[in-house]
């Protein structure tokens, strides 16, 4: 050990040559176990000092090595001691601290000291808005202390803090309180116990002056659990959906997979600056104050659901993240995929299931479709990374739930509901992988899940062709697989692929009941007797496996599907095929005049039995009526022109707008009709009147400023306010100058709504939307140190292919500035704006150029964090 280096200076420098890449491969288990870790803050907005008390033990299963590593991130060792005295025995390699360790056990003391107003990345202890908190996961804890800031590192958390109590007069961290007093200079202190033994991802701390919301849950076993939903003074009356939420969520555990909360306490933090969405820390989950505050005055129902969803989301690992964790950041599919099938089901239970179906698709194509088809594609699993942030991904979570909803098809619910509780009995406070998961659902539901592994090892979308033929009473189906080469991935093995089908009899309209078949070989046929003509094939209903289906067929045979399949997912898919395969003939004029005319008379026919059909509800009418995005239009082909796509989709409305005026408008009038309420049959008034609206004003532009000015004025919630301020924000004309004005003044000082105020005019589709955009930059109220405000502005951009695809190539320009002024400042929230540039080699020739040039530039700025430079690096690579 070398004791002149104990005056190394704390700040790594920024790293210049590529960050190292991490194995799957290389994964050991820790040297050294930390049983308890005992932790003392002393807080203040700009200087927190910590002393970190670590019993450490020498693993058994470990290698034997004498040093303890501990992780360190832009924080210094201001003193160390071990077993109680002050030693020179330790030193800094980077930004880790070694200790040398002569004994099997030792306590271990290190001070440090940050400045959490000067944290801007959002990780580790850091202020917002006056309060103090922290965001461990994935690697923050070693900004706070250092530690082995590993997942499969279990400790029992005692935290003590003591602060200003003007300033901090709530203190909360994990578990439960156990003791609190004050001190005669106006400081007063709290004692946290967390009994659960959890990894330092987990761990949580918040000071600051809050109010809560506050319920009882009492459990199925009797236990009586305190609820609080913490806010600044003035948002307590728009947590009541959050509360609700929270208290459903913890019912459906119980009953859907057996789960019951154990703690006497759960806390839940809104927090204006955040990352994410939202995190599980046990017993005091933080939140984006976007996933907790609500009413309808100032939320829409995509808000709500939203909240509902991610305080299920939240809650329900408490189970698949926390009792059972993840063994290394490998495994993150493990409780992230696992949890986002929960709560995905969860919501079906709670509103439409089909409808949440479709949302839930739609996710998927829109977000990691395009994923899997570009430069980031990764299994979900990913064998390597060099900055784990980047693989919070819709791979990882959104493919991942897939991937497990996949295995629960094929073994019903209920022997899924003996694989997961197997799993929960038998990993219950360890650290697990995915292959622990996969062994217990495999032993729990009898299925053999050898092949099926290829899910979490290989990327890619698989693309299934299908054929149907007819002869003599017997329908063949044959369908052919491949899985698409991935970086890093160039052959691929055929994966079982699990597909709900129906054959429609063309004469009755009916089919003789729905099955299973799963294609598990790269091409294989299917045989079904009893059809005298060529039935109508319904495939993938329920949308039952996450691929995508190749198969050509006629106009009239999705008509007949978007008309009457009964199975609401694939009725939604005919619609939506339809809609497909007539744009990506059209763009580029690829139409003759006669044939245009045809799809469109197609789609016109299938659009208006949607409006005039009475079985239907109008929430799902409202879903049936949107059309597919332009990104899931440019998946389809190889080299995609995104404005063309953009430019022939807007003709298609402005075509519908025009042909189905009459029935639009009546559709209008009567869902106007209905009063406000949080009730299905309302929400789907709402939703129906956002679509006609939108149609109506594609239609005839001065019919859609009246009828959405009027809608405006007129509105009692943000759900109607929003979409007709959407559709004047395409227009041009008082009507938009008015609302726009309106809005902002009404809910200045409301970040949240001012948020949607940014989005909505740089999502929309005006001519001047790039000007806009610059200016609003320019804006009082933007900010680069708030995460949402910046999304609200710049993600929208990057998702609006007529903005961020102009000719000019100022769209990429304006989001590769961002990536370099915002890099220095917040990696984490900078690197997820670089896929959209990343897209470049399925974007035609000229438009490429640019966003490589833009990735180009990026690069050559020296110091970018490591987050950035992963992303940019693969996606020039
Ligand atoms: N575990 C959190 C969730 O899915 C996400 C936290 C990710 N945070 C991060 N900094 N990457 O609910
Ligand atoms: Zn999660």
């Amino acid at each position: 050990m070398d004791i002149a280096s104990n005056a190394a200076h704390p700040e790594a420098a920024p790293a210049i040559t590529a960050p190292p890449v991490i194995h799957r491969e290389d994964y050991r288990p820790p040297e050294w176990l930390v049983p308890q870790i005992a932790l003392d803050f002393r807080l203040g907005i700009d200087a927190t000092h910590v002393t970190a008390k670590l019993s450490v033990t020498r693993n058994p299963a470990g290698e034997g090595g004498s040093t303890l590593r501990l992780n360190g991130d832009q924080i210094a060792p201001l003193a160390v001691r071990v077993d109680g005295e002050a030693v020179n025995d330790w030193r800094l390699d980077g930004s880790d601290l070694l200790v040398a360790l002569s004994g099997e056990a030792h306590e271990v003391e290190v001070e440090t000291a940050m400045n959490p107003a000067g944290n801007s990345q959002l990780m580790g202890l850091y202020a917002s808005n006056g309060m103090l908190c922290t965001q461990c996961e994935a690697e923050g804890f070693r900004r706070i202390t250092f530690f082995p800031d590993r997942p499969d590192v279990l400790s029992t958390y005692s935290v003590r803090m003591a602060g200003d109590k003007a300033q901090f007069p709530i203190l909360l961290s994990n578990g439960n309180c156990t003791a609190t007093g004050e001190n005669a200079d106006g400081t007063h202190w709290a004692q946290w116990h967390d009994p659960w033994p959890k990894p330092s991802y987990l761990f949580a701390l918040v000071a600051g002056d809050l109010v809560a919301n506050h319920a009882q849950f009492i459990t199925q076993s009797g236990r009586k659990v305190d609820l609080n939903i913490w806010v600044r003074a003035g948002d307590e009356q728009r947590t009541q959906h959050a509360m609700d939420s929270l208290i459903a969520s913890m019912k459906w555990d119980e009953q859907a997979f057996g789960r019951e909360y154990d703690l006497d306490l759960f806390n839940v933090v809104a927090v204006s600056d955040f990352n994410m969405g939202a995190m599980e820390n046990k017993g005091l989950n933080v939140f984006n104050t976007r996933y907790v505050l609500a009413e309808p005055e100032t939320a829409t129902d995509a808000d709500y659901d939203g909240i509902e969803s991610v305080i299920g989301h939240e809650y329900f690992h408490n189970w698949s993240g926390n009792r059972v964790t993840c063994r290394d950041w490998f495994q993150l599919s493990l409780k992230e995929g696992f949890t986002v099938l929960r709560d995905q089901l969860f919501s079906a239970d709670m509103g439409s299931e089909p409808v949440k179906r479709i949302e839930d698709v739609r996710t998927l194509r829109g977000g990691q479709f395009p994923e899997d088809s570009g430069p980031l594609a990764h299994p979900i699993r990913p064998d390597s990374y060099q900055e784990i942030s980047n693989f919070y991904t819709a791979t990882v979570y959104n493919k991942g739930a897939e991937v497990i909803r996949m295995m629960r098809t094929m073994a019903g619910t209920e022997r899924f509901r003996q694989g997961t509780d197997l799993y929960f009995d038998r990993h219950d406070g360890e650290a697990a992988t995915c292959e622990d998961f996969v062994k217990a659902i495999e032993q729990g539901t009898g299925l053999d899940l050898t092949q099926f592994r290829l899910w979490y090892s290989q990327a890619g979308t698989p693309q299934v062709s299908v054929s149907l033929t007819h002869e003599g009473d017997v329908a063949t189906l044959t369908l052919a697989q491949t899985v698409p080469a991935t970086p890093d991935q160039a052959d691929k093995q055929p994966m079982p692929i699990p597909l709900r089908i129906a054959l429609y009899d063309r004469d009755t309209g009916c089919h003789a009941g729905e099955r299973l078949i799963v294609l598990d070989k790269a091409k294989e046929s299917f045989a079904f007797g009893g059809f005298a003509r060529l039935p109508v094939l319904s495939i993938n209903r329920g949308f039952s496996a996450p691929v995508a289906i190749e198969f050509e067929r006629d106009a009239e045979d999705l008509v007949f599907l978007a008309a009457r399949d009964d199975d609401p997912f694939a009725r939604y898919e005919a619609m939506q095929s339809l809609v497909v395969q007539h744009l990506v003939a059209a763009v580029g004029g690829g139409l003759a005049d006669a044939e245009r005319a045809a799809g469109r008379a197609a789609i016109g026919k299938a659009f208006a039995a949607i409006i005039a059909d009475e079985a239907l509800d109008d929430l799902m009418r409202g879903e049936l009526m949107m059309l597919p995005t332009v990104a899931y239009l440019a998946e389809q082909v190889l080299v995609a022109d995104p404005y063309a796509i953009h430019e022939e989709r807007e003709a298609l409305k402005h075509w519908l707008g025009g042909e189905l005026a009459s029935e639009l408008t009546a559709l209008h009038d009567r869902v106007s009709a209905v009063p406000y309420g949080r009730d299905a049959a309302a929400r789907g008034a709402r939703k129906a009147k956002a679509q006609a609206l939108i149609l109506i004003a594609s239609g005839d532009a001065a019919e859609g400023a009246a009828r959405a000015i009027a809608q405006y004025r007129a509105a009692d919630n943000m759900t109607d306010r929003q979409s007709a301020l959407t559709v004047l924000c395409n227009l041009e004309g008082p009507e938009r100058d008015e609302a726009l004005a309106d809005f902002h003044q009404r809910y200045q000082g409301n970040a949240l709504v001012i948020d949607k105020w940014f989005q909505l005019q740089a999502s929309c589709f005006h001519p001047q939307v790039l000007n806009h955009v610059k200016a609003l930059a320019g804006h009082p109220d933007f900010t680069l140190s708030n995460p949402n405000r910046v999304r609200a502005l710049f993600m929208s951009l990057a998702l609006n292919p007529k903005g961020f695809h102009d000719v000019s190539g100022e769209g990429y320009r304006l989001i590769g500035d961002l990536i370099r002024r915002l890099d220095p400042l917040n990696p984490q929230t900078t690197a997820r704006f670089v896929p959209h540039l990343g897209r470049w080699r399925r974007i035609e020739p000229v438009r490429a150029a640019m966003m490589r040039a833009e990735l180009e530039a990026i690069m050559a700025q020296g110091e970018l964090s490591r987050d950035v430079r992963e992303q940019v690096g693969k996606s020039l690579g």
